[in-house]
């Protein structure tokens, strides 16, 4: 009776025992692997400053660490970690450890803005069976990336974006054909684009901006059905635009290829992009005219071709609303500033500097003045004054117009409350500087005509040199 008693309470004993396991297991307590792997890699940050890995503590169950996702029963399948931007504490610095291989179930890393990881690449992230999305963005990662980088051929996105790495891109990098994304933007990379490239056929992204590549881009863009980003700006590449770009259309949103040394004229083909969002041809060398066919970017959003060597005419655009137009520094003689760009009612920035525009500032109207933020008007020939102007764009934060011959009183000017920077030098300006430049955070009224006393400013000499007779701090103090 009593040995049955307690075999009854041992049953039961162990059938609470087995029924806590039970629960646990159903909250999902991380594998011991995951568990190490993970206290490995805080083991590898030497500095957290804002306590990102703090929720990481051995024994605890590290499913509910921030940054740790557990599917597939109790294993782990993403780390993501993300330092804030604004936040100057918000980074981590250490090294990415090897044992992170340990998360056998891992598909997903991101580590994304942590600044102050360094080291080389990652080589842990071909231990990892069912690895599909690397992150690794703006952090310090360098040396070069490995040959052997096809082995990733799982990978469905890679991002390195925004490290240190240098020298040439792998060739075996065409092995990665399942890639959806591929963002190698600002590092140090060189040397050609590979030919293999071409393989990766189904690319929605395609981010080699901001590095140190060369040679002609290659013409292999009929492969690449699904490209909607293209970015290849801020790098040292030559030769013409390639014409298989023009398989890209409709669908391409983005194209950038500014900061680059690209020759030849603007190939009439992109007119068919009648989804593009933005055009980022800038900083090349880049003649001839601008193509009627542009008509028919009627989506088009940021159209950017300044600093390069094109010419009249420009086309008469068909949009709904640009946002932001710079056609500055080429050899446009434009005379007036496009009526389709002073009827967009979303503009927020204009960049028309050296257009050849002659007109008299007081008789611009925009139709909208509400979202302007930037208005660049720099060496032209525009007259009369900004009063008005600058009266009605409420709120805006920059203003460049030297090199004009505008001529009005100083004093007459209202700052709208978001004003930061004004550039008035080389013009006819006359009067005082008011006390209210005070709010401006850079200014320059250099080489006008204005006299008197400068009120307090933390500004340099030279944002007031070459006037007729200003005087007093940071100039010369005024005669008595
Ligand atoms: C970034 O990491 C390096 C090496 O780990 C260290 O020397 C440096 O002090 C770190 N920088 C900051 C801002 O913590
Ligand atoms: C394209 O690359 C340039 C240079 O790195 C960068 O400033 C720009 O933001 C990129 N565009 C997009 C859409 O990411
Ligand atoms: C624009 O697209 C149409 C239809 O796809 C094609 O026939 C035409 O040749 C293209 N224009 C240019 C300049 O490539
Ligand atoms: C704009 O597109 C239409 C239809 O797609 C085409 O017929 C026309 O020729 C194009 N205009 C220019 C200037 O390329
Ligand atoms: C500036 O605008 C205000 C109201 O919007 C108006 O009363 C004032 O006359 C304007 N000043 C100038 C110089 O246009
Ligand atoms: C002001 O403009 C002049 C001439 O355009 C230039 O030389 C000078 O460096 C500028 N100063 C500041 C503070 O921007």
């Amino acid at each position: 009776m009593v040995f049955v008693a307690s075999s009854r309470i041992l049953a039961l004993i162990c059938f609470s025992l087995l029924s806590h396991q039970h629960l646990r297991l159903a909250a999902g307590k991380c594998h011991v692997d995951d568990e190490t792997g993970l206290l490995a890699f805080k083991s590898g940050i030497a500095y957290d400053p804002s306590g990102m890995l703090q929720s990481w503590k051995a024994g605890t169950d590290c499913c509910t660490w921030s940054g740790v996702t557990c599917l597939v029963g109790n294993r782990v399948t993403r780390l993501s970690l993300y330092g804030q931007p604004e936040d100057p504490k918000s980074f981590l610095s250490g090294t990415i450890s090897s044992s992170l291989s340990k998360l056998r179930y891992l598909d997903g890393i991101y580590l994304q803005n942590l600044r102050n990881i360094t080291g080389t690449f990652p080589e842990l992230l071909f231990d990892l069976p069912v690895l599909d999305f690397v992150y690794i963005e703006n952090n310090k990662l360098s040396g070069q990336l490995p040959i052997k980088i096809g082995r990733l051929s799982r990978l469905g996105a890679l991002s390195f974006a925004g490290n240190w790495f240098s020298g040439t891109i792998p060739s075996s990098i065409s092995e990665l054909t399942q890639l959806g994304q591929l963002k190698l933007s600002r590092n140090l990379l060189s040397g050609e684009i590979p030919d293999g490239i071409r393989r990766l056929k189904n690319l929605n992204v395609l981010n080699l901006d901001g590095n140190r590549l060369s040679g002609r881009i290659p013409d292999f863009f009929s492969s690449f059905s699904d490209l909607r980003f293209l970015n290849l700006t801020d790098n040292r590449f030559s030769g013409e635009i390639p014409a298989t770009i023009s398989a890209l259309a409709p669908k391409l949103l983005y194209l950038e290829l500014g900061h680059n040394a690209l020759s030849g004229k603007i190939p009439d083909f992109l007119g068919n992009f009648s989804g593009l969002d933005t055009l980022d041809l800038s900083w090349n060398r880049l003649s001839g005219v601008v193509p009627k066919s542009f008509k028919n970017l009627t989506k088009i959003f940021n159209l950017v071709l300044s600093h390069n060597n094109l010419v009249n005419p420009f086309p008469e655009m068909n949009v709904k609303g640009i946002e932001s137009l710079d056609l500055s520094y080429n050899r446009f003689h434009l005379g007036e500033i496009p009526r389709w760009v002073a009827s967009s009612p979303i503009i927020y920035s204009l960049k028309l500097a050296g257009c050849g525009i002659k007109i008299k500032l007081d008789d611009w109207k925009p139709s909208q003045t509400y979202f302007y933020d930037y208005i660049d008007l720099s060496d032209n020939e525009i007259s009369g004054s900004p009063v008005i102007l600058l009266n009605r764009t409420n709120y805006l934060v920059g203003f460049w117009g030297s090199g004009n011959g505008l001529r009005f009183n100083m004093e007459s000017l209202r700052f709208a409350t978001k004003l930061k920077y004004l550039d008035l030098s080389r013009n006819l300006m006359f009067g005082k500087v008011p006390g209210s430049i005070s709010v401006l955070e850079k200014l320059n009224v250099s080489y006008n005509h204005l006299c008197g006393k400068l009120p307090t400013t933390k500004l340099p000499a030279s944002a007031f040199l070459g006037n007729d007779c200003l005087c007093g701090s940071p100039l010369p103090p005024c005669r008595v």
